[in-house]
């Protein structure tokens, strides 16, 4: 029998249940509470109020400059439009890594102001006395392996990460890290699929890839992505549901035209 099927509210142990049945765990992005409605109401398992709303919502160029009160107010609106889906929100950079204090300051917040259900932070063994200090408070935490956008400057390019073998070694020895220590789940970007498979079968908690190939227990995109709403964006792991962009500008260019021909508003759209 599903698991998911008939899931009222999912839950860390619904998707630890999932993994164990071989149920793929399907993951988006929210920023807002009408995208967060349609993707709870369309059934999706985890919502993610990613630090991508950096980039997606705000138009920087990294992660690096959103706050955790930009976060909290993201978060909030999403939890508002969501009723089934678990929600986890993004740590933004520079309020958990080398203070495990304030990591539980900043997750609490995140929890009491928010109403989310958990947090992901960006890390393996250098930020796992932050992920002791939160899960220490109940607080479920999502671990993030692989390309770490909020590390951009340390990498210096987003492409695949973890191919040569002294990095997949600690991609392996953080991931059982981050496991032992309670996560309840791990996102792995961009890494090899072969070395994602050898993850996702050497934990027990639920991965959820992004380019890292088919055999994670679960897939996450950008929902704008996804969408097509960011059209210059395509990695060669996105698949595009639709090409939002160019339907809205059409569609504004259509309204442009009505309201200044005068077609719009019409009799019957008046009072
Ligand atoms: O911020 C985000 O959207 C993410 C996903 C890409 C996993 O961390």
């Amino acid at each position: 029998m599903s698991v998911i099927k008939n899931v009222k509210r999912v839950t860390t142990r619904t998707l630890y249940e999932m993994k164990v049945a071989g149920e793929k765990i399907a993951m988006l992005t929210a920023y807002d509470y009408s995208m967060a409605r349609i993707i709870d109401d369309a059934g999706i398992d985890v919502i993610l109020v990613g630090d991508s709303a950096s980039n997606v919502m705000a138009g920087h160029e990294t992660t690096l400059p959103i706050t955790l009160d930009q976060m909290i107010y993201h978060a909030s609106s999403v939890v508002r439009g969501v009723k089934r889906s678990f929600v986890v929100v993004d740590l933004p950079f520079g309020t958990y890594q080398g203070n495990s204090s304030l990591a539980l300051a900043s997750a609490i917040r995140i929890m009491k102001e928010s109403g989310a259900h958990g947090v992901k932070l960006e890390g393996g063994s250098e930020v796992i006395e932050s992920v002791k200090r939160i899960l220490s408070a109940g607080v479920p935490v999502m671990g993030h392996l692989g390309l770490m956008p909020q590390s951009i400057y340390k990498f210096g390019t987003y492409t695949v990460r973890a191919k040569q073998d002294a990095e997949a070694r600690k991609l392996i020895d953080d991931a059982k890290l981050l496991t032992e220590t309670g996560c309840f789940s791990l996102v792995l970007e961009k890494i090899p699929a072969d070395l994602a498979k050898e993850v996702s079968e050497s934990i027990d908690i639920p991965t959820i890839g992004i380019g890292a190939g088919p055999d994670t227990d679960g897939q996450v995109l950008v929902t704008h992505d996804m969408m097509g709403i960011t059209a210059e964006f395509h990695p060669r792991f996105l698949r595009r549901y639709l090409q939002l962009y160019d339907d809205m500008k059409d569609a504004v260019q259509r309204y442009v035209k009505d309201v200044r021909s005068t077609d719009f508003p019409n009799e019957k759209e008046s009072y």
